[in-house]
Protein backbone atom coordinates (compact mmCIF):
# COMPACT_ATOMS: atom_id res chain seq x y z
CA UNK A 1 0.00 0.00 0.00
CA UNK A 2 1.09 3.49 -0.60
CA UNK A 3 0.53 6.96 1.37
CA UNK A 4 0.68 10.08 -0.44
CA UNK A 5 3.26 12.43 1.33
CA UNK A 6 5.94 15.33 0.52
CA UNK A 7 8.60 14.58 -2.00
CA UNK A 8 11.17 15.67 0.98
CA UNK A 9 9.73 12.59 3.28
CA UNK A 10 9.88 10.03 0.46
CA UNK A 11 13.47 11.27 -0.18
CA UNK A 12 14.08 10.14 3.42
CA UNK A 13 13.80 6.49 1.87
CA UNK A 14 16.59 6.96 -1.05
CA UNK A 15 19.55 6.01 0.89
CA UNK A 16 21.86 4.49 0.02
CA UNK A 17 23.29 7.53 -1.86
CA UNK A 18 26.59 7.44 -3.80
CA UNK A 19 28.92 10.56 -2.37
CA UNK A 20 31.74 11.74 -4.82
CA UNK A 21 34.61 14.69 -4.46
CA UNK A 22 34.50 17.71 -6.68
CA UNK A 23 38.34 19.00 -6.62
CA UNK A 24 38.62 22.35 -7.83
CA UNK A 25 41.12 24.89 -7.48
CA UNK A 26 41.81 28.66 -7.25
CA UNK A 27 43.50 31.37 -8.57
CA UNK A 28 46.24 30.99 -6.29
CA UNK A 29 46.47 27.18 -7.11
CA UNK A 30 45.02 25.96 -3.94
CA UNK A 31 43.22 23.02 -4.52
CA UNK A 32 39.38 22.52 -3.08
CA UNK A 33 37.38 19.54 -2.43
CA UNK A 34 33.92 19.47 -1.84
CA UNK A 35 31.41 16.22 -1.21
CA UNK A 36 28.69 15.72 -3.45
CA UNK A 37 25.46 13.31 -3.51
CA UNK A 38 23.63 14.87 -6.56
CA UNK A 39 25.38 13.56 -8.72
CA UNK A 40 24.40 11.38 -12.09
CA UNK A 41 25.64 10.47 -15.64
CA UNK A 42 24.36 12.71 -17.90
CA UNK A 43 25.51 11.25 -21.59
CA UNK A 44 27.70 8.36 -23.17
CA UNK A 45 29.16 9.87 -26.03
CA UNK A 46 30.76 12.01 -25.24
CA UNK A 47 30.61 10.96 -21.43
CA UNK A 48 29.29 13.27 -19.43
CA UNK A 49 28.03 14.18 -15.06
CA UNK A 50 25.44 16.50 -14.27
CA UNK A 51 25.54 17.32 -10.47
CA UNK A 52 23.59 19.92 -8.27
CA UNK A 53 25.73 22.48 -6.70
CA UNK A 54 24.61 25.05 -4.08
CA UNK A 55 24.94 28.61 -5.03
CA UNK A 56 26.99 29.60 -1.64
CA UNK A 57 29.52 26.36 -2.13
CA UNK A 58 33.40 27.65 -2.96
CA UNK A 59 33.04 25.08 -5.71
CA UNK A 60 30.53 26.78 -7.75
CA UNK A 61 32.60 29.93 -7.85
CA UNK A 62 36.16 28.45 -8.54
CA UNK A 63 34.02 26.15 -11.21
CA UNK A 64 32.95 28.96 -13.43
CA UNK A 65 36.41 30.78 -13.71
CA UNK A 66 38.69 27.80 -14.07
CA UNK A 67 36.27 25.82 -16.15
CA UNK A 68 38.09 22.53 -15.28
CA UNK A 69 37.37 20.09 -12.31
CA UNK A 70 37.77 16.06 -11.18
CA UNK A 71 35.05 13.86 -10.08
CA UNK A 72 37.07 11.39 -7.11
CA UNK A 73 35.06 8.45 -5.80
CA UNK A 74 36.05 8.91 -2.30
CA UNK A 75 36.70 4.87 -0.67
CA UNK A 76 35.60 3.83 2.50
CA UNK A 77 38.66 4.87 4.21
CA UNK A 78 37.87 8.35 3.59
CA UNK A 79 34.77 8.64 5.64
CA UNK A 80 36.12 11.32 7.79
CA UNK A 81 37.52 13.21 5.75
CA UNK A 82 34.77 13.22 2.84
CA UNK A 83 32.75 14.07 5.77
CA UNK A 84 34.73 17.43 6.64
CA UNK A 85 34.84 18.12 3.18
CA UNK A 86 31.27 18.32 2.81
CA UNK A 87 30.51 20.07 5.87
CA UNK A 88 33.15 22.91 5.70
CA UNK A 89 33.36 26.04 2.91
CA UNK A 90 37.16 26.33 1.26
CA UNK A 91 36.63 30.13 0.89
CA UNK A 92 39.11 30.86 4.08
CA UNK A 93 40.38 26.92 4.64
CA UNK A 94 42.70 25.24 2.49
CA UNK A 95 40.84 21.51 3.03
CA UNK A 96 42.98 19.58 0.78
CA UNK A 97 45.81 20.08 3.17
CA UNK A 98 44.08 19.73 6.55
CA UNK A 99 43.44 16.37 5.75
CA UNK A 100 46.69 15.65 4.73
CA UNK A 101 44.99 14.51 0.85
CA UNK A 102 47.75 13.16 -1.54
CA UNK A 103 47.47 14.27 -4.93
CA UNK A 104 48.60 13.30 -8.60
CA UNK A 105 48.67 15.41 -11.62
CA UNK A 106 46.03 15.12 -14.33
CA UNK A 107 46.29 14.37 -17.96
CA UNK A 108 44.02 16.87 -19.22
CA UNK A 109 42.59 19.33 -17.50
CA UNK A 110 44.79 22.01 -14.45
CA UNK A 111 43.08 20.61 -11.43
CA UNK A 112 44.91 17.08 -9.72
CA UNK A 113 43.67 13.66 -9.14
CA UNK A 114 42.61 12.11 -5.78
CA UNK A 115 45.63 9.96 -5.75
CA UNK A 116 44.29 7.56 -3.20
CA UNK A 117 40.56 7.53 -4.68
CA UNK A 118 38.75 4.72 -6.11
CA UNK A 119 38.36 6.67 -9.50
CA UNK A 120 39.25 9.75 -10.94
CA UNK A 121 37.45 11.47 -14.29
CA UNK A 122 39.01 14.87 -15.61
CA UNK A 123 35.89 17.04 -16.69
CA UNK A 124 35.38 20.39 -18.67
CA UNK A 125 32.35 22.47 -17.69
CA UNK A 126 29.76 22.65 -20.61
CA UNK A 127 27.21 24.58 -18.94
CA UNK A 128 24.99 25.23 -15.69
CA UNK A 129 21.53 25.27 -15.87
CA UNK A 130 18.63 25.86 -13.39
CA UNK A 131 15.54 24.24 -13.88
CA UNK A 132 14.93 25.26 -9.66
CA UNK A 133 16.44 26.45 -6.75
CA UNK A 134 19.80 24.13 -7.20
CA UNK A 135 22.65 24.74 -10.09
CA UNK A 136 23.39 22.35 -12.23
CA UNK A 137 26.58 21.44 -13.27
CA UNK A 138 27.12 19.85 -16.49
CA UNK A 139 30.75 18.48 -17.28
CA UNK A 140 32.23 16.51 -20.01
CA UNK A 141 34.76 13.72 -18.86
CA UNK A 142 37.57 14.21 -21.39
CA UNK A 143 40.16 11.51 -19.20
CA UNK A 144 39.37 9.11 -16.61
CA UNK A 145 41.58 6.90 -14.19
CA UNK A 146 41.15 4.08 -11.53
CA UNK A 147 42.68 2.20 -9.13
CA UNK A 148 44.85 -0.11 -9.41
CA UNK A 149 44.02 -1.55 -5.86
CA UNK A 150 40.52 -3.28 -7.13
CA UNK A 151 40.01 -4.38 -3.22
CA UNK A 152 39.23 -0.46 -2.45
CA UNK A 153 36.04 -0.14 -2.13
CA UNK A 154 33.59 3.42 -2.43
CA UNK A 155 31.73 5.26 0.24
CA UNK A 156 28.38 6.03 0.68
CA UNK A 157 25.64 8.22 2.25
CA UNK A 158 23.85 5.70 4.16
CA UNK A 159 21.25 7.40 5.90
CA UNK A 160 20.40 11.29 6.77
CA UNK A 161 22.36 12.99 8.55
CA UNK A 162 25.33 12.71 6.50
CA UNK A 163 26.23 8.19 7.83
CA UNK A 164 29.08 7.77 5.76
CA UNK A 165 30.76 4.10 4.98
CA UNK A 166 30.58 1.15 2.93
CA UNK A 167 27.67 -1.08 1.30
C1 LIG B 1 27.63 13.22 1.93
C2 LIG B 1 27.45 14.66 1.51
C3 LIG B 1 26.81 14.95 0.31
C4 LIG B 1 26.65 16.28 -0.11
N1 LIG B 1 26.02 16.52 -1.29
C5 LIG B 1 25.93 17.80 -1.75
C6 LIG B 1 25.38 18.06 -3.04
O1 LIG B 1 24.99 17.17 -3.78
N2 LIG B 1 25.31 19.36 -3.43
C7 LIG B 1 25.75 20.41 -2.64
O2 LIG B 1 25.67 21.58 -3.07
N3 LIG B 1 26.29 20.16 -1.42
C8 LIG B 1 26.40 18.89 -0.98
N4 LIG B 1 26.97 18.64 0.24
C9 LIG B 1 27.44 19.78 1.05
C10 LIG B 1 28.76 20.38 0.53
O3 LIG B 1 29.75 19.38 0.37
C11 LIG B 1 29.23 21.47 1.51
O4 LIG B 1 28.35 22.58 1.44
C12 LIG B 1 30.67 21.92 1.32
O5 LIG B 1 31.08 22.56 2.50
C13 LIG B 1 30.90 22.85 0.13
O6 LIG B 1 32.27 23.12 0.07
P1 LIG B 1 32.90 24.39 -0.66
O7 LIG B 1 32.17 25.61 -0.18
O8 LIG B 1 34.35 24.37 -0.27
O9 LIG B 1 32.71 24.15 -2.14
C14 LIG B 1 27.13 17.33 0.69
C15 LIG B 1 27.80 17.03 1.90
C16 LIG B 1 27.96 15.71 2.30
C17 LIG B 1 28.68 15.41 3.58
Amino acid sequence: MQKQVTAAEAWTRKYPEQVVLAITKNEQDRINLMAIGWICTASDEPPMFIMGIDEHAYTLELLKKNQEFVIAYPSVNMAEETLYLGTTHGHAIDKGKECGLTFSAASKVNVPLLSDAVANFECRLVNIVRPGDCPLVIGEIVAAHVNTDKSLKRLYNLAQGYKLGGL
